[in-house]
């Protein structure tokens, strides 16, 4: 080290000591060994350069907000629009991320012709159709599919499944079915079955429990479970990590998919603070459970969430840090909350 003395024998320390340079914090960076992700959106990537600058430097896997969607990707019978989502799978590639796909058997966001008036037969034929194409497009590409989205019931233990197209045309055939047809078109990529209500200890837990025990027993393929949490402030359930762990005590990867934090009303500085909190508990779960895989944020900043106005993201709307981003760092580096 270079230092100079003067005559009174004071030494001066170089200037570089007295103020270090601080490094960027690198989300993506502290999470390694495992992902730090986002639902990433055409609407914004290249678009809002701030945005883009955000999802270019902090995250190691993407999930396309809607690019995927049944809707967006078949949305007439065998005919396939892939260019959003390509533009999002170009990018994370170009960034060294990974993708999750998302996804393929959902209730929600189906395209008109997918409805009631289809026969068991000729959905079950759409069904693989679309599940070997979009994943015959993709191959190599994706790291997990959300196979399954959302097909637990709200109403457990009374109902397993929820009503909707699938259940009614097949019953409880309908998640083997899709999550049968994507191992058989490729073995790679992890199969999920993402939901939300799943995160705490209670009967939709329960249910979804036993739905998988039975679906190991009987040679279903599944890898992996999604724990979406959407949260409320305030209200991440204190057994979140003991029931991300019975999941991975199944032999499962775990990974929270669709994280945001909820403020529901103008933020101020006692509601972010909680929020760090929130976050700094959700990405400690993950980090005290070895099968947990990954964390993703469902956004970027709070200007462009699904939530109007609750502000639930780790960057406010001129895609500055908020406490939340330096709570989901002090997580993955294995600190306490502060
Ligand atoms: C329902 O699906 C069928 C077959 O795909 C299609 O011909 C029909 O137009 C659809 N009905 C509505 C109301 O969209
Ligand atoms: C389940 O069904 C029982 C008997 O019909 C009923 O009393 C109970 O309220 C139901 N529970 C839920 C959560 O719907
Ligand atoms: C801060 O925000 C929270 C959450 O929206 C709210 O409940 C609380 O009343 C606010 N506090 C102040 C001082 O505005
Ligand atoms: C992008 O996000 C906005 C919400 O901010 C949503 O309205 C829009 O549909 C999304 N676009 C795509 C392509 O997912
Ligand atoms: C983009 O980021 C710069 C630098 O942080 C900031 O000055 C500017 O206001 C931001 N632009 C928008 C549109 O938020």
């Amino acid at each position: 080290m270079k230092v100079s003395t003067l005559s009174t024998g004071v030494v001066l320390l170089p200037l570089v000591l007295a103020a270090p340079a601080t490094q960027p914090i690198i989300l993506r960076n502290l999470a390694v060994p495992r992902f730090f992700g986002a639902a990433a959106n055409t609407s914004w990537l290249y678009h809002d350069k701030n945005y883009t600058e955000v999802i270019s430097t902090q995250f190691s896997i993407f999930t396309p907000e809607n690019e995927m969607k049944w809707e967006n990707i078949e949305p007439e019978p065998d005919s396939f629009d892939f260019g959003p989502a390509d533009e999002i799978v170009q990018f994370a590639e170009s960034v060294g991320a990974k993708m999750r796909g998302h996804n393929f058997m959902w209730g929600n966001q189906l395209p008109t012709w997918v409805n009631s008036s289809l026969t068991a037969t000729e959905l079950d034929k759409a069904l693989q159709n679309h599940i070997t194409t979009v994943m015959d497009h993709y191959r190599g590409k994706i790291y997990a599919w959300d196979v399954i989205n959302e097909m637990i019931s709200d109403n457990t233990p009374n109902e397993t499944f929820k009503d909707n197209i699938w259940t009614q045309k097949f019953g409880e055939e309908a998640m083997p079915k899709a999550l049968t047809y994507a191992r058989a078109v490729d073995q790679q990529p992890k199969l999920y079955i993402n939901d939300y209500g799943i995160e705490e200890l209670g009967s939709k837990s329960d249910t979804l429990y036993s739905v998988v025990q039975g679906f190991l027993r009987d040679g279903v393929p599944v890898d992996a479970i999604g724990f979406q949490c959407h949260f409320t402030l305030g209200q991440v359930p204190g057994t979140l990590q003991q029931n991300l762990q019975r999941f991975a005590d199944l032999g499962l990867d775990v990974a929270v998919t669709e994280l945001d934090i909820n403020l529901d009303g103008p933020g101020n500085a006692t509601a972010f603070a909680q929020q760090a909190k929130d976050y700094w508990t959700v990405v400690n779960a993950c980090m005290q459970t070895q099968r947990c895989v990954s964390v993703s944020v469902w956004g970027v900043s709070d200007d462009h969430s699904w939530i109007p106005n609750g502000e639930p993201l780790p960057w406010d709307a001129e895609k500055q840090p908020k406490p939340a981003f330096y709570a989901i760092a002090d997580a993955f580096e294995g600190m306490p909350e502060r």
